[in-house]
């Protein structure tokens, strides 16, 4: 077995070696242009030369869970793309979301801001059932979230493209239930994968729907979300602000108005980062499951485009 691994800004080194400890017997390198063929590549963001050139891949390991950068580039149509599967993201994906959500709720930027001046100063409790979080994509991550956020007692709506029976959690399902799931929502996370159909999903429409002091935490794409309509929101006062870790080009530009943005709070794309030891044990475990003919979890489908 020949495995190829092609990254970009990314050692391959020690995930060569983690390949090489799981499989002696196969050829594992660290690809460069010309290089001989292989059977299995793990990549994250490769050039199209990467593909043009490994005719003979079977299996396209993606090492992180959203495959939309991958589905840009020409890929043979029988190439099977399988993509991270929780891989330690999910517990990840919870803590920075319900941080999110309680920072918010509590009020802690004010709190910190008192502190800054010596101020002792209460604010007044807020009732959680006035505070819905609606959580879009209930996939591997989305379904983590919403359990995290059920044991805050927040009230918690759910969105997807098929329908969903999760025990407490309102489900909407489909674009003809957006409306009453934006209209039931007052913190809204997204974690839908970047498609055809989710792109700039998070648009002025979309956004002045979710209930008046609405919070908006993106996790997923930068463009899932039209920059300007965010702004425009929260500084007429519908929207009290955001929590975003994804941009439409990273890193953030230092000019872009979300830096100094005293009601949006940036992170630098580190919501749930790919754990190497976790997600080289989820690869290896697929690669033998694939030997043996079994059945994987995360195979992409590019018609759906996740
Ligand atoms: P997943 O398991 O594939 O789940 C995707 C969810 O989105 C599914 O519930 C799916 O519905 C729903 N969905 C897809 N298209 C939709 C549409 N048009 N309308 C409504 N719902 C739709 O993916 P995941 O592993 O949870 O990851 C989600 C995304 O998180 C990734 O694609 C990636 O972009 C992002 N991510 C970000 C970070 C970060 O550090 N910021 C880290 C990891 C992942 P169905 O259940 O009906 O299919
Ligand atoms: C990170 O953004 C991922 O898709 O895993």
């Amino acid at each position: 077995m020949n495995i190829t691994i092609c990254f970009d800004k990314l050692d391959p080194a020690p995930w060569v070696r983690g390949l090489q400890q799981a499989f002696p017997a196969a050829s594992v390198s660290a690809w460069t242009p010309g290089a001989a063929p292989a059977d299995h590549a793990i990549v994250w963001a490769p050039p199209q030369q990467f593909i043009d050139e490994q005719t003979g891949l079977q299996t396209l390991f993606n090492i992180g869970a959203g495959v939309d950068a991958l589905l840009q580039l020409r890929l043979p149509p029988t190439l099977k793309v399988v993509r991270l599967d929780d891989a330690g993201m999910s517990v990840q994906m919870a803590e920075y979301v319900c941080h999110a959500v309680i920072r918010h709720f509590r009020e802690f930027d004010g709190y910190d801001a008192d502190a800054v001046s010596g101020k002792w100063s209460y604010r007044k409790p807020r009732s959680r059932a006035d505070f819905a979080v609606g959580v879009m994509g209930l996939g591997v991550l989305g379904e983590r979230v919403a359990k995290a956020l059920q044991l805050f007692e927040f009230p918690v709506n759910g969105y997807s493209r098929s329908p969903k029976d999760l025990p407490g959690i309102r489900c909407f399902h489909g674009a003809q239930a957006l409306p009453d799931f934006l209209q039931a929502t007052r913190v809204l996370v997204n974690l839908m994968p970047l498609t055809a159909e989710t792109e700039n999903i998070l648009n002025h429409g979309t956004l002045s729907q979710l209930q008046k002091g609405g919070y908006v935490i993106n996790v997923a794409r930068g463009k899932h979300l039209v920059d300007e309509d965010l702004i425009a929101l929260i500084n007429s006062g519908h929207l009290a602000g955001a929590t975003l870790d994804v941009f439409r080009t990273e890193p953030l530009p230092a000019s872009h108005p979300f830096w100094q943005h005293p009601r949006i709070t940036v992170t630098p794309h580190t919501s749930a980062r790919t754990l190497r030891e976790e997600s080289i044990a989820q690869i290896v475990g697929k690669m033998q499951a694939l030997q043996r003919g079994e059945a994987i979890n995360g195979v992409v489908d590019p018609r759906r485009g996740y």
